[in-house]
């Protein structure tokens, strides 16, 4: 069954600073949407991308792939963003044509993410898997806190769950085409992965192990670590 892989690229990029939406600005001169939109298109089992731009923005990021050497065997579309990612992405599975049977969700911001993290993923979901994430172990231990009401003032601890036990997780997400959707049509709550939607329908979600490479871009500093991961890259 063919795949097909939905970009959302529609945030405004708050935490990056002022500038262009986030998934517009330059790595190594190149639009941050266009290393993701590569990334994918690297696996020879997509054979679509959905590019879900910001509302505005659709017939500019049309004309940046346009504009951009892309695999001639990937078939590309361009869609407008909603308010939220969730809205966004459900934008993205509208436009999806009915032979599409795995369908991946790829964050704009995380352009760097290796072909080989995107065939694990896509491999889980043709064996059998409703639900796929790449997720790494965690550096940092995490606690649950008390969100504070004033920002920067104490927050009170309460909670450290075992570290060993959780993990990260990355883009792209992978998923029988029909179980995303019903997870979109059924559950409303924010959520801030697809995944967590399947999760709540109660199927299984597993992981595949995910790649540093794949880290989003989100602050400044992350900038310059997705410059020189393409530094290194060009070695
Ligand atoms: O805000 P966050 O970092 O979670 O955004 C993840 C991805 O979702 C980004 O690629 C962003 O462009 C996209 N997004 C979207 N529509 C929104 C908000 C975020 O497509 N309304």
């Amino acid at each position: 069954t063919p795949v097909a892989a939905v970009i959302p690229a529609a945030g405004r990029g708050v935490r990056l600073g002022p500038g262009a939406p986030k998934a517009l600005r330059a790595l190594s001169g190149t639009p941050m949407l266009i290393h993701a939109v590569r990334a994918l298109a690297a696996s020879r089992h997509v054979s679509l991308v959905i590019v879900v731009a910001p509302s505005e923005g659709a017939a500019e990021v049309k004309s940046l792939l346009d504009a951009h050497a892309l695999p001639e065997r990937t078939d590309f579309l361009v869609v407008p963003g909603g308010e939220t990612r969730q809205e966004s992405v459900r934008l993205g599975l509208d436009a999806l044509p009915p032979e599409y049977g795995v369908v991946l969700v790829h964050d704009a911001a995380r352009p760097l993410v290796p072909v080989d993290t995107v065939d694990a993923v896509i491999e889980a979901v043709r064996e059998g898997a409703p639900a796929v994430v790449p997720a790494l172990p965690l550096a940092d231990t995490v606690k649950e806190v008390e969100p504070a009401t004033v920002a920067g003032t104490p927050e009170p601890v309460v909670a450290t769950p075992e570290r060993a036990r959780l993990r990260a997780v990355q883009t792209p997400q992978g998923f029988d085409r029909a179980t995303l959707v019903r997870a979109h049509e059924t559950v409303t709550d924010d959520v801030t992965d697809d995944a967590s939607m399947v999760e709540q329908l109660g199927l299984r979600v597993v992981t595949v192990p995910g790649h540093e490479e794949a880290f989003k871009v989100t602050r400044p500093l992350d900038l310059v670590l997705a410059e020189a991961v393409l530094a290194r890259r060009r070695l």
